[in-house]
């Protein structure tokens, strides 16, 4: 069964997109040759902004607006995501589904008008699962209907968490979305766990918030992700992180470089994987 993982914070700014991108891209470099076949991997942008397409399939961002995202998610009958999908330019077992910007904003101010708008995008992506292991779901800052349509399409949802005492105390919105997700629509959705972003060192109290939420989510943090320019450098040149610091030599299992942030990415990859292996070749 696929692995449908929303990562997702109703704050803006906290890591959402770079965790996307690079947790789809390195899934990707992973997967690449599995048991002589390489997984697919499928990223899926569902912020208006559009900024992980701009990261992972330069020009996706900017597709006609038939033949995009906000045309599945409000035509009755949707489009066909099959004939929509395009190769990522940096992996060839990564693809997207093409988008727009003004076509999201439309579709986000129009979905609470239209019939069964929770679940169009669940409904719309079922035909295409089979053909890959992990769907990773960027989603917008706020809770409104992309988010919950991603909520309601996924197996899981990651939390980036901006390591401040704001950070850590600010779920409660998302919280809520993802309980009533649960209640009408996915009573197995799970939360996969709690990713420390932006972590800097430099700061006193960034131990403190580490183990504060330690205890609020007790077992379900990731290893911190750190404040890294490589990672802001990675993002600007509109790249994942093991694209823009690939290492001199890389294997399936050794994907990171000497670059600080693509280690820690490359661990939460291994995290996941470690997480939600059986249920994804199960596919
Ligand atoms: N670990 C990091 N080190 C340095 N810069 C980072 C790091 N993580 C994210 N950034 C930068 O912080 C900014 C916000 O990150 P990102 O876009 O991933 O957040 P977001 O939660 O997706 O934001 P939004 O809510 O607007 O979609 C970006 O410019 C990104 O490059
Ligand atoms: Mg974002």
């Amino acid at each position: 069964m696929t692995v449908l993982l929303t990562i997702a914070n109703e704050k803006g700014g906290v890591g959402k997109t770079t965790t996307a991108v690079n947790l789809a891209a390195g899934l990707a470099l992973r997967l690449a040759e599995h048991n002589g076949v390489a997984s697919r991997i499928l990223l899926v942008d569902m912020d208006p902004q559009c900024h992980a397409l701009l990261s992972t399939a330069f020009g996706a961002h900017n597709a006609e607006r038939a033949e995009s995202l906000s045309a599945v998610l409000t035509e009755t009958p949707p489009p066909s995501l099959q004939r929509m999908l395009q190769p990522s330019q940096h992996h060839a077992n990564l693809f997207v589904i093409p988008s727009q910007r003004d076509g999201m904003v439309e579709a986000a101010r129009v979905l609470p008008t239209l019939m069964a708008n929770e679940s169009r995008l669940s409904k719309a992506i079922a035909a295409i699962l089979p053909q890959f292991s992990y769907v990773i779901l960027d989603t917008p800052p706020n809770t409104g209907d992309l988010l919950v349509n991603a909520l309601v399409a996924s197996t899981h949802v990651l939390i980036p968490v901006e390591t401040s005492y704001l950070g850590v105390t600010g779920l409660r919105e998302l919280q809520r979305t993802i309980d009533a997700v649960r209640m009408h629509f996915r009573p197995e959705l799970r939360v996969l766990g709690y990713l420390p972003t932006l972590c800097d060192e430099q700061r006193g109290e960034t131990q403190e918030i580490l183990a504060e939420m330690e205890k609020r989510y007790p077992r379900q943090v990731f290893p911190p992700i750190h404040k890294s320019t490589d990672l802001a450098y990675a993002h600007s040149a509109h790249m994942d992180i093991f694209s823009y610091r690939p290492p001199r030599q890389r294997t399936d299992k050794q994907i990171a470089s000497s670059s600080r942030g693509s280690q820690e990415y490359a661990l939460l990859v291994e995290a996941v994987l470690r997480l939600t292996w059986k249920q994804a070749v199960g596919n």
